[in-house]
């Protein structure tokens, strides 16, 4: 990749204030674009129904934290997003294209990335050399001796970096960070490959108060530019990033609104919030 496409590949900074959450709400109303559509998805484990007919869509830019409890389906919804379970039956229609049966590896390229419950970072690399490697061309050991030479990629790395409060500790190994670091790193290791749907299995699992505070902050900045679906149990964090909600429960979706909504929907109180 050459200098100017890095530019182009590039995610916008955005400076602006986070507005309200109703006028957010209404930003999407009026400029709704339907980038994810998911059409009546199953999959089936030994004959067990994991995801049941599950049917829902996900706006450009927007931010949707899907909940449920313990063996909803929600992670296996997110694998047969990602590619990397097999639906039975159903669709997923991403940016106009059925990527249904798509590889893992093109679902990537069409711009959707995962992060999966653990965090996956290369700990014998430095926080630089994991971001090197995920670059989407950046694969291997000769294009990343490559990249290292090319001032205006390290300035883009050193971007993704920043996005996710590590500018400090490039040189350090991704072993030496804390557990919610790491996390971060896998999200801006994503973010390198400038995705247009970003996909996080409970990314806050096991961060302090503060690192929490500050994913939520990262997660509001990402999804002014991208859509974002979070899988989040800690309903404080869901209140204060959700755009919509989505409740799942035995691989259906229960109920669907804003958080305040779902909150006061007694499907949802009875089998998930009142627990
Ligand atoms: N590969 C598999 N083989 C068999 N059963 C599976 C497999 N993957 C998931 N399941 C089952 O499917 C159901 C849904 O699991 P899933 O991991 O999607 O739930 P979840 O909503 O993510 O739960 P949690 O909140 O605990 O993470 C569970 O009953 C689980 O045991
Ligand atoms: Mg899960």
């Amino acid at each position: 990749m050459n200098a100017d496409q890095m530019e182009l590949a590039l995610p916008e900074v955005q400076t602006e204030p986070e507005p309200a959450p109703a006028s957010r709400a209404l930003r999407h109303e009026v400029a709704a674009h339907r980038l994810l559509e998911v059409r009546d998805l199953s999959v089936s484990f030994d004959g067990f129904k994991a995801v049941d007919g599950l049917s829902f869509s996900v706006d450009a830019c927007e931010l949707r934290v899907v909940i449920g409890p313990n063996g909803a389906g929600k992670t296996t919804l997110l694998d047969m997003i990602c590619g990397k379970t097999r639906p039975t039956a159903g669709q997923i229609v991403f940016d106009g294209q059925d990527v249904t049966r798509l590889s893992e590896d093109r679902i990537v390229k069409l711009g959707i990335g995962c992060k999966f419950q653990t965090p996956s970072v290369y700990e014998d690399l430095t926080v630089l050399e994991n971001l090197e490697i995920s670059l989407p061309q950046g694969q291997g050991v000769f294009s990343s001796l490559f990249f290292r030479r090319d001032a205006q990629v390290r300035q883009a790395l050193a971007w993704a970096a920043e996005q996710v409060f590590l500018q400090d500790l490039l040189g350090h190994k991704a072993g030496q960070l804390s557990h919610g670091q790491k996390q971060w790193l896998e999200i801006a290791m994503l973010l390198t490959q400038n995705p247009k749907l970003l996909l996080l299995d409970e990314p806050v699992a096991g961060m302090s108060p503060h690192e929490r505070e500050q994913t939520a902050e990262l997660l509001q900045r990402i999804s002014r530019g991208k859509a974002v679906i979070v899988i989040e149990h800690d309903m404080d964090f869901v209140k204060r990033i959700a755009h919509k909600v989505t409740v799942l429960h035995q691989g259906r979706v229960l109920s669907e609104g804003t958080a305040a909504q779902v909150q006061v929907d007694p499907r949802v109180v009875d089998v998930y919030l009142g627990h």
